[in-house]
């Protein structure tokens, strides 16, 4: 790798990777860099091919429900980053010269209700990594970045990877789900 050495190491590794929007960190595990960056109007089909390749569960889990029109909500989930308030990270694995969209989170605000919803995936072979956090906390600095001040989701009761990821984040249980889902909040300070 190569980068002017006088640079802090952070920041000769946003050097190297353009428009990630926090350092990109090195995957021991699998031997690769992971970078988290903005969705653009280019990675509608790279989207649409990660969401096919998730496994059914994680798949339903994400939208919790079955969804066959992939390609559909891969172009929504970025059309709508054209909006204020509305952005898609991707977690980007990087190796060998290759680039695999490995994770992604949609967090669009709504103005009535005032506060930022957001849903999240990270690809099953790359689960348990970290990955989920980090892309939480990317996720939830840009939110602060926007003046938001809370961040709200919704998910299945029987979810415990989310349930653990949301808990960790340091989300709490509203109260406001149902027998089958559980409506996490977190207000956000700098
Ligand atoms: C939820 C999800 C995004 C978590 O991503 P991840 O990269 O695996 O999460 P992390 O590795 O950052 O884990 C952070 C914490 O979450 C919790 N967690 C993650 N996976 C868990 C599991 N299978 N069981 C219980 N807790 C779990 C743990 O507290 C973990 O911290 P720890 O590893 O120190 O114990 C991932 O499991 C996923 O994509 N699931 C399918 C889609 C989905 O359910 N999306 C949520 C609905 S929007």
């Amino acid at each position: 790798m190569c980068g002017p050495r006088n640079l802090p190491r952070a920041s000769r590794m946003l050097q190297l990777f353009p428009g990630a929007v926090v350092a990109p960190v090195e995957l021991a595990e699998a031997k690769g860099m992971v970078c988290i960056r903005t969705a653009s109007a280019s990675d509608v089909e790279d989207l649409s091919v990660y969401f096919a390749g998730l496994s059914t569960s994680s798949r339903n889990k994400r939208f919790m429900g079955a969804r066959a029109d992939l390609a559909v909500v891969a172009a929504e989930c970025v059309a709508k980053a054209d909006r204020p308030g509305h952005f898609t990270l991707l977690a980007e694995f990087r190796q060998e010269g290759q680039r695999n969209i490995i994770g992604e989170t949609h967090y669009a605000y709504d103005a009535a209700a005032r506060h930022g919803e957001f849903a999240i995936s990270v690809a099953d072979a790359f689960q348990r990594l970290g990955l989920g956090l980090q892309m939480m906390t990317a996720m939830e600095t840009r939110a602060i970045d926007l003046g938001h001040e809370m961040i709200a989701g919704e998910t299945a009761r029987t979810n415990a990877e989310m349930r653990g990821l949301a808990k960790k984040a340091g989300f709490r249980d509203t109260g406001l789900g149902d027998w089958q889902s559980v409506h996490l909040a977190k207000h956000l300070s700098r």
